[in-house]
This record gives C-alpha cells, sequence and structure tokens, in this order.
C-alpha cells in the first residue's frame, strides 16, 4: 500500500532568521530563510529589531515556503515551530502564528526545541546524506551554543558536555570583531583561513575539565595579542589577516576535537554528527573527515543549507513527533530557556 502523504510546514523564529519549510514524509519541499540585515550595522543581533522583522517577514515567507511546495495551506497535516530556545520577543512572533494557523486550520500544532531540530536535520531524507543510527554523539556548534550530546533516539538526547561561557560561534564572531571584520564574522575568518598558515600564531588552549568547554579566554588572549602587534606596527592585521585567521580557526577546532576525542573514549561512541551554524566550517568539516581514516569515526556532516538556522530542521523534528502523535495545546507558551 502506498504511503499516505503527510505534509508539515516548519516554522524557525528563533533568533535573526524568518523560516518556513514544508516538508513531506521526511522530505523537503521548500526551505526559505529570510535573513535580517538590520543587525549588521550594529555588530550583533538587537533583539527588539530581531522580533519586528519577524513580524514583517512571517507572512511573506509562509507564504512562498507553500508556493515552492506547489500546495497551500488547506494541505498541511500539522504546524511545527519553535518554542525554544532563543530570543523571547522573536519566539513570540513564530509562536503566536503556528498557534493560530493550526487553530484556524484544525490541524495538531507541534512544538519543536531548537537545539533538538539542528541534531535532527541529519534525519532530513536527501540523496548522497545517510542518517546516524543510535546511538551517536552530536557536536551542535552555533552561535548560541556549545554542546556535545548524546544521542540515544529521536527524543532521548543528554548533553554530556558544554561551554562554560561563549558559544564557539561567539569565539568566531568576537575574534573576527577584534580583526575588523563584519558581522557575523565566523563565515569570513573561515574564508581567509583557506589562505593561510594555521600555525602562524599560538594562541593558548583553556584548561577546563570534563567534556566542557570555554571560549572567552581566546578571545581576550587574541585582543591582547592584537592590541600589542597593532601597538608596534599599525599595519599588522592587514599584512597577517590570512595567518591570524587560519590560527584562530585551528586553535578553535583544536579545542572542539580534544573534547571529542575525550567523548568518544568515555562512551565508546564513534559515530559523531555535528549540527548548528558552525558546522559550515571548513576547517571543523575536514578535520572531521580526517578523523574517519585516522581514527576509525564515522562522521556526518549536514548539507551546508540545513546547518545554518532553517525551518526544514524544525519541519523534520515536528514530522517525528507527528508520528508519535506528541501534539501541544493552545496553552504552549514560547520559552527562551528549554533544556534538551
Ligand atoms: O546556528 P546558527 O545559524 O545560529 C544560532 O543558532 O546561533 O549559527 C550562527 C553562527 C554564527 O556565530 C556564525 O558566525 C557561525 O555560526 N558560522 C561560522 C561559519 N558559518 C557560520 N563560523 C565559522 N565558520 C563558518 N563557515
Ligand atoms: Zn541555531
Amino acid at each position: 500500500m502506498p504511503q499516505q502523504k503527510k505534509y508539515i510546514l516548519g516554522i524557525e523564529s528563533s533568533c535573526d532568521d524568518t523560516a518556513a519549510a514544508v516538508l513531506c514524509n521526511g522530505k523537503i519541499l521548500s526551505n526559505i530563510v529570510a535573513s535580517q540585515e538590520v543587525h549588521v550595522k550594529y555588530g550583533g543581533v538587537v533583539p527588539e529589531l530581531a522580533s519586528r522583522a519577524h513580524q514583517k517577514n512571517i507572512v511573506p515567507v509562509i507564504d512562498l515556503a507553500l508556493k515552492e511546495a506547489g500546495i497551500t495551506k488547506n494541505d498541511l497535516d500539522a504546524v511545527a515551530f519553535t518554542r525554544g530556545p532563543g530570543l523571547l520577543g522573536s519566539l513570540l512572533v513564530g509562536t503566536s502564528f503556528a498557534k493560530s494557523l493550526a487553530l484556524g486550520l484544525g490541524i495538531p500544532l507541534i512544538d519543536v526545541n531548537h537545539m533538538q531540530a539542528h541534531i535532527l536535520a541529519h534525519f532530513i531524507e536527501e540523496e548522497g546524506y545517510s542518517k546516524p543510527s543510535f546511538p551517536f554523539l552530536a557536536l551542535t556548534i552555533s552561535g548560541g551554543h556549545t554542546q556535545i550530546v548524546k544521542v540515544s533516539n529521536y527524543f532521548e538526547m543528554e548533553v554530556i558536555g558544554e561551554t562554560l561561557d561563549d558559544a564557539v560561534g561567539e569565539a568566531f564572531d568576537k575574534s573576527a570583531k577584534i580583526l575588523g571584520l563584519p558581522y557575523p564574522g565566523g563565515p569570513l575568518i573561515d574564508k581567509y583561513a583557506q589562505l593561510g598558515n594555521p600555525e602562524a600564531f599560538h594562541f593558548p588552549k583553556p584548561k577546563v575539565g570534563d567534556l566542557n568547554f570555554s571560549f572567552s579566554g581566546l578571545k581576550t588572549s587574541v585582543l591582547y595579542f592584537i592590541q600589542k602587534k597593532t601597538k608596534e606596527d599599525p599595519a599588522f592585521i592587514e599584512q597577517n589577516l590570512e595567518d591570524l585567521c587560519a590560527s584562530i580557526q585551528y586553535t578553535i577546532v583544536n579545542i572542539l576535537m580534544d573534547k571529542l576525542k575525550k567523548a568518544v573514549k568515555q562512551t565508546g561512541i564513534r559515530q559523531i554528527a555535528i549540527a548548528g551554524g558552525v558546522s559550515a566550517n571548513s576547517g571543523i568539516r575536514s578535520t572531521l573527515k580526517a578523523a574517519e581514516a585516522k581514527f576509525g569515526w564515522k562522521s556526518y556532516i549536514p548539507k551546508f543549507e540545513y546547518t545554518t538556522d532553517n525551518a526544514a530542521m524544525i519541519a523534520i523534528a515536528g514530522y517525528y513527533k507527528f508520528l508519535e502523535e506528541d501534539f501541544a495545546d493552545m496553552s504552549v507558551a514560547a520559552t527562551a530557556r528549554i533544556q534538551m
């Protein structure tokens, strides 16, 4: 008997991207993201401006997602949305819209944890991409989070290590800012790093116990190093930008790899999946690929468009909840901080 088609609309509005996607039985039919340029001139996300931009973008973004998927809202079987974690004012926009749409259409409403969704993006059906099998370790690296998660099942996830201060994305963005690069600087550090010598400059690695991370010290040592060097030579950054970026990236990748190796040793799990915006980083991708041959790991690297914030990951997480009939009721509220 042919499988019945189930259409899930995913809505993501936790930070500064307004996103909507339509999923049909594990396959993505459309994946729309409206990024907010308004924050660039402030060098970081301004929560109140993000919330206002979500309000402006949400209707056209959802409309386009439905159009590109070739369906209308009446074909939808459920609406999934990001409940948290994230910026409250931003989350409220997606949450309120999802609630009214589900209520109006008389279909189930599904709340999704943004961090779980980053990991579940690995279960989107895509040609050329295989899905990890349980259990696996997820390294969740974004602008807001740095976690090592033991994933035993779709919704059975345990955080076994996390950052005690800055997230890895912040380490990239703040270092980039010190180098005079615009926000978000992570992709730019990556771009210049590919042309530089990763061992040109040495930055200390933090001493943090267990499987936890710390990135605030790196930012400070980059700052002091740059202040000292530019005092001696005002053109220092300009003349060494590629080597600086390569060295900063190399230090960050090493910090992540050290803890991953420790996590593999502790758990005996050798399947590693990366998730979150920073998993777009070329240094992390190539180091993990190399670890397959070097340490006998199997690494899973998501398709680029499913790494940074997107609604396809919300739709796939919603789909697995849909299959279990794990629905939310109308009292569900946006929640800035939620645990796995
Ligand atoms: O997951 P994401 O889109 O948003 C959050 O939930 O935080 O992650 C955004 C973060 C930013 O800090 C950005 O600089 C970083 O991901 N990022 C990168 C790269 N692409 C995005 N960092 C390093 N290398 C990249 N190629
Ligand atoms: Zn994210």
